[in-house]
C-alpha cells in the first residue's frame, strides 16, 4: 500500500508554493506519494500517513486561511503531528532567521491542539513589485522606505529537497 503525505500550504505571492512544490518532489523521489494543495481545498486530514504545513510570515503573522485551517481541522491534531515550515527571511542573516522562529513560534503556539513534530524555517523570496494585496497599497505612497528594498530569493532548494527526503525516511521508518 503507497504511502500517502500532505503539504498543505498558505500563500500570498506563490513562493510558498513553489517550496511545498518542491517538498512533494523530494517525498515523490523517495517513493511516497504527495498531495501538495492549498490550505483552502484541504477537506480531511483523516487520509494520509502524515502532514506538512508551510505558511509564510507577513509582519510577523501567518496568512489568514491557515488560522482557517486550524480552527477547522482542530479536532484531528490530538493525534497528528505535523511537520511545519515557514517562509521569511530575505537576507542569509542568523538574526533574520532567529527573528523568523521566534514570529512562527508564537503563531503556532496560538493553537494548544498542534504539537508539530519540527519547525523548520526557509528563507523567502522578497520582491516589492510582486506585493500581495493590501501591502501593494503601500506602493502608491512615494518615497516610501519599502519601496528600496531590492529584490532577494534566498530559498535554499537543496536544504529543501533535503529536508523533504529526511521526512520521507522517518515517515517509512514509521510505517
Ligand atoms: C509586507 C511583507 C511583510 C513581511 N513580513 C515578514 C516578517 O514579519 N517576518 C519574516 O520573516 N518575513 C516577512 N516577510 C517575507 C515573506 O515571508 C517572504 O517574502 C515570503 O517568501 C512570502 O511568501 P509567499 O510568496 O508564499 O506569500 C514579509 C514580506 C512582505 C512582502
Amino acid at each position: 500500500m503507497p504511502i500517502t503525505v500532505l503539504v498543505a500550504y498558505a500563500t500570498r505571492s506563490g513562493s510558498t508554493a513553489e517550496v511545498a512544490k518542491a517538498i512533494g518532489a523530494s517525498l515523490r523521489e523517495a517513493g511516497i506519494t504527495p498531495q501538495v494543495r492549498p490550505m483552502r481545498q484541504v477537506e480531511s486530514l483523516q487520509g494520509p500517513g502524515a502532514v506538512i504545513l508551510g505558511a509564510p510570515l507577513y509582519i510577523g503573522r501567518f496568512p489568514r486561511e491557515f488560522h482557517q485551517f486550524m480552527v477547522r481541522h482542530h479536532h484531528v491534531f490530538a493525534a497528528i503531528h505535523p511537520w511545519c515550515f515557514v517562509l521569511g527571511p530575505a537576507r542569509v542573516e542568523a538574526a533574520d532567521f532567529e527573528m523568523a522562529r521566534k514570529q512562527a513560534e508564537k503563531q503556532l503556539a496560538r493553537y494548544r491542539w498542534l504539537h508539530p513534530a519540527e519547525l523548520q524555517i526557509f528563507g523567502g523570496k522578497y520582491d516589492v513589485k510582486n506585493l500581495p494585496y493590501p501591502y501593494s497599497l503601500v506602493l502608491r505612497i512615494p518615497f516610501f522606505p519599502v519601496n528600496k528594498i531590492p529584490p532577494s530569493d534566498i530559498r535554499d532548494w537543496a536544504a529543501i529537497k533535503e529536508w523533504g527526503l529526511g521526512i520521507a525516511r522517518q515517515v517509512k521508518h514509521a510505517a
